[in-house]
């Protein structure tokens, strides 16, 4: 079966999960981005590859560092961008998703970057668009329920790959609640199909998927454990939203057993890398001394994440 994110020449029409990518779209994706950390870099902070586009942004959960980076990647490429309300958009009126998407398409959008509670919203709005003759509007996944979180996982390989240089020789560790993290699905994938030899999870057993064994990695409940000798530490913020039940005895009991402290951090190689997506919780994931401390490269992701969403949104227009 064909991937529905490439066309029959396995070039990139829509992005919806790293899952299922080849390796050399993963490093074209990567390779494309690097220049584009330059154009922050000029007084004119605009190149023309996008001029004439109009991408759409539907986020119906919230975000301040992917719906920002996307707006601010899509204006660097010149494109027009449109920003849905939600909150004041039909669907609080009753509106299908589908409705939204065929009025949204009827004013000549080119792209939509799509942030969804359900998992696989924007596979259903790319099977539809393709369903109705419009398969040329492309859709980006910008975070869809617990499934995939791709163009986070690519930045964060990018910021990997900027710090570390060579993924086949890194030990990386992914902490915290990776049962509802749609950031690790899309790590984990990245991860293994730019040939990380050793990925490791370090969570307790309530806070991990019941097919961990299937995905490859090493399984760690004792964090101290799991951080012997790792280049990069990767942090994951408890998904209170996505929880059903207690899960957990209490913040501060978690932060005691999984929160990233200077002491825990000393345990990883001297030159390892902390990692965070956004937002932090500080005090239950990650002590602000490791947060702002010399070793934290979360900051340097965020930006890293505008280059990167410009190279996908410029790969997929074909310019
Ligand atoms: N990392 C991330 O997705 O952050 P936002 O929810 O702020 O977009």
């Amino acid at each position: 079966m064909l991937n529905p994110q490439l066309n029959r020449n396995g070039e990139l029409v829509h992005l919806l999960s790293i899952d299922g990518l080849p390796r050399e779209v993963l490093l074209k994706i990567l390779d494309t981005a690097a220049p584009f950390t330059e154009v922050a870099e000029r007084e004119v902070k605009k190149i023309p590859l996008l001029r004439g586009k109009s991408v759409f942004n539907l986020f119906f959960e919230p975000s301040t560092r992917t719906r920002t980076t996307f707006e601010i990647a899509a204006k660097r490429l010149s494109a027009d961008v449109i920003n849905l309300n939600v909150g004041a958009s039909s669907q609080s009126k009753g509106e299908t998703l589908l409705d939204t998407v065929d009025n949204l398409s009827a004013m000549q959008a080119d792209m939509f970057v799509v942030r969804h509670a359900s998992s696989g919203a924007p596979y259903l709005i790319a099977q539809h668009l393709s369903a109705t003759g419009r398969a040329h509007i492309h859709v980006i996944n910008a975070g869809d329920g617990r499934h995939a979180h791709p163009t986070q996982g690519l930045l964060d390989m990018y910021t990997i790959r900027h710090y570390k240089r060579d993924f086949t020789r890194l030990t990386v560790a992914i902490v915290g609640d990776i049962l509802h993290s749609r950031v690790a699905r899309s790590q984990i994938d990245a991860l293994t199909i730019l040939g990380v030899p050793e990925i490791r999870m370090i969570a307790p057993p309530t806070l991990l998927p019941a097919e961990v064994g299937k995905l490859g990695v090493r399984v760690f409940h004792d964090m101290r454990l799991g951080l012997r000798d790792a280049d990069v530490v990767m942090m994951l913020r408890l998904q209170n939203e996505r929880m059903q039940g207690a899960l957990l005895p209490s913040p501060q009991e978690y932060f005691k057993t999984y929160g990233l402290t200077p002491e825990k951090l000393a345990l990883a190689r001297p030159d390892a890398i902390v990692m965070h997506p956004g937002p932090m919780n500080r005090g239950v994931e990650i002590d602000s001394a490791v947060a702002d401390g010399p070793r934290a490269v979360i900051l340097p992701q965020v930006t890293f994440g505008i280059a990167v969403r410009m190279a996908v949104m410029s790969m997929l227009a074909g310019a």
